[in-house]
């Protein structure tokens, strides 16, 4: 494992401490410090984990500077045209694409695990019509803990498979029963022979007394865009899932803290934040000001979908997004917004501080604009986000559980008071 190694120099202790590095397959290597504190006496410190590997993956791979995604080593461009959203959870999981047989059964699986308790049901009364479906997804997964007591045997490699197949099966469920209570429409249940994202269509819309088809270019969206949302390496969610999972708790109380860190408006709450900014820039002439809000560091304003911890380039999952959003205003009749995204988009590319920042449209710039042509509330975008990372977050906390860990404890730099008296 260990490839190579650096020295570092401690002039102050006259040391020389030799430190391993590790090669990936792609991407830049790592310094292991795991020896720091022994020889020499330091932790190190990276507020945001920046520059800090947590972890040893073989799932996920992002090159920021190019602008590429690869999944288990096929590029985003390649999954999202050859395979569905099943599959591609499939691909995540097990490292390899599913055979034709391999992904019927997943299916049937996933189709067999989908049905909440009834019991889940009742907690809806508990909240008010129009709670944050965050909040009630954030509540509900952790809730799944209390049906599957049975997922805490974390070392049984098959209650691993069943509680994520669990989780993709009922995400969608969940994030339907959530609309309805908003709407106040009965709870439906699916019908067996539809697809993943036909299904989820079917139960958000439904309505009793009416006859809905789900719209095949409607699925084929939201298929899409769950591939695209699936996995993304060591981001916030996933991290928080890792880290939650490294004491051994329940998966569910697990992806529910995942959820919760889905949540914010700096990760999967952007697509939220970036309909609610198109809505208050209202139109094109007022991108100018807006540009120059996200410019001044006195203004908390920041041009939301903009920018990415990881890509110094152009998002490829939002250049995938851009052609599917073309078809869906096409069929569900034009929004201002997509032009004046567009146009927000363009002079954002040519300003300077843009341009020096390598701030470019991530995934999130395009998707709520699609999700809206489908009638999903813009609340609910975050949920939308929620269902495809589940995949992402089953995946990473498996590999993490059957790698073998450590419980995730990171250190600090102490800054308070030095030892005092009362
Ligand atoms: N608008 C204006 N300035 C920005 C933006 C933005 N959207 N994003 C970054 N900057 C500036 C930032 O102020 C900093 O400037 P300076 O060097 O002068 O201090 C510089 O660019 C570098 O940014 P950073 O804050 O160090 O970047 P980060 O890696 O800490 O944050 C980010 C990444 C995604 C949180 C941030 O770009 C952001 O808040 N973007 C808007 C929210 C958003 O779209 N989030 C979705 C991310 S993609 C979906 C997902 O994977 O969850």
């Amino acid at each position: 494992m260990v490839d190579r190694s650096v020295k570092l120099v401690d002039s102050q202790q006259g040391k020389e401490i030799e430190l391993p590095v590790y090669e990936p397959t792609l991407g830049r290597p790592v310094i292991d410090i795991a020896s720091l504190p022994k020889e020499a006496g330091y932790f190190t410190h990276d507020p945001g984990f920046g520059v800090t590997s947590s972890c040893e993956s073989k799932i996920t791979f992002i090159d920021g500077g190019e602008g590429k995604l690869l999944y288990r080593g096929y590029s985003i461009e390649d999954v999202s045209e050859n395979l569905n959203y099943l599959d591609t959870a499939y691909l995540l999981y097990h490292g390899e694409v599913p055979t034709k047989e391999q992904s019927e059964a997943y299916t049937q699986k996933i189709k067999y695990y989908r049905l909440l308790n009834e019991r889940v049901h009742h907690f809806f009364d508990g909240f008010y019509y129009d709670a944050h479906p965050m909040a009630m997804m954030t509540g509900l997964v952790g809730s799944l803990a209390a049906f599957y007591p049975d997922a805490i045997d974390i070392n049984d490699e098959k209650m691993r498979e069943i509680t994520s197949l669990r989780l993709i099966a009922k995400m969608p469920m969940i994030a339907a029963a959530i609309y309805r209570h908003y709407k106040g429409y009965p709870v439906i249940y699916p019908e067996h022979n539809e697809g993943y994202t036909e299904s989820f269509l079917r139960l958000m819309f439904e309505r009793p007394g009416q006859d809905y088809e789900p719209d095949p270019l409607a699925a084929k969206a939201l298929d899409l865009l769950f591939i695209l949302h699936a996995d993304h390496e060591q981001n916030a969610s996933t991290s928080t899932v890792r880290l939650a999972g490294s004491t051994g708790t329940n998966p569910y109380a697990a992806i529910s803290a995942g959820i919760a860190s889905l949540w914010g408006p700096a990760h999967g709450g952007a697509n939220e934040a970036v309909l609610n900014m198109l809505d208050e820039i209202g139109s094109v002439e007022n991108i100018p000001k807006f540009i120059e809000k996200a410019k001044d560091k006195q203004d908390p304003f920041k041009l939301m979908g903009f920018g990415h911890r990881v890509y110094r380039n152009y998002d490829p999952r939002a250049k995938i997004i851009q052609s599917i959003c073309y078809e869906i205003l096409e069929r569900y009749g034009d929004d201002p917004r997509m032009e004046l995204a567009m146009k927000l988009e363009e002079a954002a590319l040519k300003d300077d501080y843009f341009i020096e920042r390598k701030l470019y449209p991530n995934v999130d710039f395009y998707s709520g604009i699609i999700y809206s042509a489908l009638g999903i509330p813009v609340n609910m975008f975050t949920v939308m986000f929620a269902i495809a990372r589940t995949s992402g977050w089953v995946a990473h906390w498996n590999e993490m559980v059957s790698d073998g860990y450590r419980i995730g404890r990171p250190r600090q730099l102490y800054t308070g008071n030095n030892i005092r008296k009362l």
